[in-house]
């Protein structure tokens, strides 16, 4: 029996730490010292440790960190984590403005608007008021439980009143002061330091030691129920209403009347965000209104309701150093930027891409110059201008070479185009990127198969084309630097794993100009067979819609040179449709399927492997010939017409019962 005298002080212990702890963290208010409250800490945990059956879920020992993990447990969200659409200017916003007016069928709209954290979204599931499960985002629909590292982040409360269950979604993030202290230990200790804010949350977060976590003092902002409350009118009354329970929300938030004052909102934060201790990079900007939020619902994986107003990046200066050419897949010469590396919006830029010599002429770039750089949608690092007015005299023009920096064969300008070719086709470096793109996730997904494994494999002359990966053995990749008997058995299997990605991802993986990921699932629907593809006219091509007479004689021109090898692939096995006839004999052979609505179970993309996988082809369009729409939760206009042609609807739980029916 434990006394009661005991159950008496912990329970004190526990009010008091969790009052003090609020006080400390959300009101920035202590009433007690540090050493008092560590002094409290201690008692707990050392009558937790004795008697183990009094530890509870809402404990504030939890805070402290528990017993490391193996590996952290996938969870699949009740409800998606979506993303938000960007808008980049004051145009994209007002279209925004009127596309959500139109379809609210309103003059007058009322929005929220808040600055977007970058950090890392998490979902915060309460049971009976104790904080139960903790997730990342992961894909959107399936994230990882990182309960216990949640648990230490201070701000979170354990414990909330008046809930059967209740999920909460915010941003985890961490406050430059933090983050710089942070990479100060780290470099002292001679460990490697975080690039920036968002990794080094990332990075705490994600540690299977949720001491660790405890110890890297994250922050966290509340911003949204993804089930809307009863009670609740509006998304500000959510946020007033996250804070009551102990919540911490940004104070920086504002309702508008209209898109003036949003726009006047987002301006004053391009100006102000500097002044933040942490990093944003952006505005999200949402319908006020929950009743419409509903209405409004979701297009593909974004909110209608909603959009993220992408902060224009920083603009530093600093100096080009030089210029690299670089020779991509398609044998292109891309002359880069080395220049003096410099922190922009919490990375540091060493490099940047200049695409062209018509470019280098138009910002009117020497090497030696200093020069002006931001980071373009806020992620691609770009040179904006030169400043000739710094020059000295010791600046050098570029001139692009007429041989290729690799193979040395000629580099060639063609007509009408400003990119400058290596026209070699057995050109190392064209074959070293064609090999990376066909190996990489998008499109055969050979996991493993990452540059620097390719890079040996053509530097040893083990393959010199795509046919050749499949020839290779555990035995011959053994000869390889660092290539163990597990790894290499790990390689092969990953490599015949991937013979059954559906046609879309190997059309994707030729590499073929101009046909980009989208481009190549449009063919994959339309063909659905390698034969097909193989066999298909200009006429053909043109007649799938979004494809133009650029990529139509691109494809005829490809397939011409390259059919044998196509055929020598499919001999080998690759892709799931080569073996003649299996395709057809697939569950939904010749059955096309429409996707309308969010899925709750998957994501959309992977209904749509799922659909291919069992033969079947997916379309964006409703029409006769369709055999099945799959309506997820606020389906749209394409549910509407698959009624009015009385094509079968199945819901998503149709959709899984009849899929399940085929799971190996
Ligand atoms: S609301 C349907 N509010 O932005 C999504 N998101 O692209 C609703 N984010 O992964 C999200 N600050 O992690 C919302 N004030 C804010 C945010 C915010 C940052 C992140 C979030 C999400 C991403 C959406």
């Amino acid at each position: 029996m434990t006394d009661i005298k005991i159950i008496e002080e912990l329970d004190e212990l526990k009010k008091s730490l969790r009052e003090n702890s609020y006080r400390y963290y959300n009101l920035d208010d202590p009433l007690i010292s540090d050493a008092e409250y560590d002094g409290m800490m201690n008692r707990l945990l050392e009558i937790e440790g004795t008697y183990p059956e009094l530890v509870t879920l809402d404990s504030p020992s939890h805070r402290v960190g528990a017993k490391p993990l193996d590996f952290f447990e996938p969870v699949t969200h009740k409800i998606p984590m979506l993303s938000l659409a960007n808008a980049f200017n004051d145009n994209d916003l007002r279209a925004f403005d009127k596309r959500v007016r139109e379809l609210a069928g309103s003059d007058k709209m009322e929005y929220a608007v808040e600055l977007k954290f970058d950090g890392l979204a998490v979902s915060l599931t309460y049971v009976n008021g104790a904080f139960l499960l903790g997730t990342t985002r992961g894909d959107g629909t399936v994230g990882e439980n990182v309960t216990a590292n949640l648990r230490t982040v201070d701000k979170i409360p354990l414990k909330i009143s008046g809930f059967q269950e209740l999920e909460v979604r915010g941003e985890v993030f961490m406050r430059r002061s933090d983050f710089e202290a942070l990479n100060e230990k780290k470099a002292a200790l001679s460990e490697k330091v975080f690039a920036n804010p968002r990794n080094a949350a990332a990075g705490s977060l994600r540690q299977l030691d949720s001491k660790i976590t405890a110890q890297r003092r994250l922050g966290f902002f509340a911003y949204s129920f993804p089930q809307p409350l009863d009670s609740l009118a509006t998304h500000s009354d959510s946020m007033k209403y996250l804070q009551s329970l102990g919540f911490p929300v940004d104070p920086n938030s504002a309702v508008c009347g209209d898109i003036d004052c949003v726009i006047d909102f987002c301006n004053l934060w391009i100006k102000k965000r500097s002044e933040l201790d942490y990093e944003v990079d952006g505005v999200v900007v949402k319908v006020n209104s929950l009743r419409l939020q509903q209405e409004l619902g979701f297009v593909s994986r974004s909110p209608r309701w909603a959009i993220a107003y992408k902060l224009p990046s920083t603009e530093v200066k600093t100096k080009l150093l030089g210029i690299e050419v670089q020779v991509g897949r398609t044998g292109t010469l891309t002359p880069v930027a080395v220049l003096e590396p410099v922190l922009v919006d919490g990375s540091t830029v060493s490099r940047a891409t200049l695409h062209n010599e018509d470019e280098i002429k138009r910002k009117n770039l020497k090497i030696g110059d200093y020069v002006w750089l931001h980071k373009a949608g806020q992620v691609i690092p770009e040179i904006i201008s030169s400043i000739p007015e710094l020059r000295t005299g010791d600046e050098t023009d570029f001139l692009m070479p007429h041989n290729c920096p690799v193979c040395g064969e000629s580099a060639v300008r063609i007509d009408g185009e400003s990119a400058v070719r290596c026209i070699n086709i057995s050109c190392m470096a064209q074959i070293k990127e064609g090999l990376i793109h066909y190996c990489s996730k998008k499109a055969m997904d050979i996991a493993g198969f990452g540059r620097a494994i390719v890079e040996q494999l053509v530097d040893t002359g083990l393959v010199k084309s795509i046919e050749d990966i499949y020839s290779l053995t555990e035995q011959s990749l053994a000869g390889l630097e660092r290539m163990g008997v597990k790894l290499a058995a790990k390689l092969i299997s990953a490599r015949e794993k991937s013979k059954s990605k559906p046609l879309k991802n190997f059309i994707y993986a030729l590499g073929i100009r101009h046909v980009g990921e989208r481009v190549a699932a449009l063919l994959a629907n339309r063909f659905g067979t390698v034969d097909n593809f193989l066999e298909a006219s200009y006429d053909d091509f043109i007649a799938i819609g979004d494809v133009g007479p650029e990529i139509a004689s691109m494809l005829i021109l490809f397939i011409k040179d390259n059919r044998e090898r196509i055929l020598k692939l499919k001999e080998i096995g690759v892709f799931l449709d080569g073996a003649p006839g299996s395709r057809s004999k697939l569950p939904f052979a010749s059955k096309s399927f429409v996707i309308t609505g969010t899925l709750s179970a998957m994501g959309r993309s992977e209904a749509e492997d799922i659909i291919e996988g069992l033969g079947g082809k997916n379309s964006s369009s409703v029409s006769k010939k369709t055999d099945y729409v799959i309506a997820g939760a606020q389906p749209g206009s394409k549910y509407d017409k698959a009624l009015a042609l009385s094509v079968k609807i199945l819901t998503e739980t149709d959709f899984l019962d009849l899929i399940k029916q085929y799971e190996k």
